[in-house]
């Protein structure tokens, strides 16, 4: 088993301007752990996370990858994510962590299509007001906007739509973070139908009043 990331050099007061890592990052961190052997198989060289806070997913996932000469891009939009993610990696030993502030995948589209291995989204899911949707801060780790679908729904036609759009390589595998009010099976519909992806829910927990799922799509 690999150890949760060692986050002590996030100071409290930090997480007021990142997400501290709650129960949807570990059910993320726990599908990533339940395939370690998958991954490890199928060698990735480039990995993304997209919204990558504190960079505790990230952090795990280099582990469970264990190729230095692997490349772990991130992005967030919020710029103190983007910090603390390098510093969480480095604080771990993992020293190939390349952080974009950017939104979505908008920085390093199209240069890496089709190339990445493994993309992980913890995305901010909470139903909201449209308006409250696409700030810079805190909120945007939550803020998720009409049924929490606003920022997800963005990201989901860039998976495959076309082929300057494509972002995960030919066997690259997708771990998406939803929760009920996302409609996850509607997701995965939508992934099948219209994409003509794989899509499955492949792990599931419920955390207070929240029902969480991790969809995992492939091509
Ligand atoms: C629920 S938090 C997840 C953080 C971390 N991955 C985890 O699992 O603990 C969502 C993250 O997405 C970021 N985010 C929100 N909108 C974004 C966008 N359009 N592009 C990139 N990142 C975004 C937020 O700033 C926040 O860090």
């Amino acid at each position: 088993m690999i150890p949760t990331p060692d986050l002590s050099h996030i100071r409290k007061e930090d997480y007021e301007r990142v997400y501290e890592p709650a129960e949807d990052t570990f059910l993320l961190l726990d599908a990533l752990e339940e395939d370690e052997a998958l991954i490890q198989q199928l060698k990735p060289s480039i990995c993304l996370e997209i919204g990558s806070g504190s960079g505790c997913v990230t952090t795990l996932l280099a582990k469970i990858v264990g190729n230095k000469n692997a490349v772990f891009f991130t992005t967030d939009i919020n710029p103190f994510a983007c910090e603390t993610t390098q510093q969480t990696g480095l604080h771990n030993g993992i020293t190939q962590i390349e952080p974009i502030r950017t939104s979505l995948v908008d920085a390093i589209m199209p240069r890496l299509k089709n190339r990445i291995d493994i993309l992980c989204f913890n995305p901010p899911y909470v139903v909201t007001t449209h308006e409250e949707v696409g700030s810079m801060g805190i909120e945007a780790s939550w803020a998720g906007g009409i049924d929490g679908r606003e920022v997800i729904d963005q990201l989901l036609p860039l998976v495959k739509v076309c082929l300057c759009k494509d972002i995960l390589s030919p066997q690259g595998i997708f771990y998406l973070l939803l929760i009920n009010e996302n409609k996850p099976d509607q997701v995965v519909q939508l992934m099948k139908e219209t994409y003509k992806m794989n899509a499955k829910i492949i792990m599931e927990r419920r955390a207070g009043r929240e029902k969480q799922f991790i969809v995992k799509i492939t091509h």
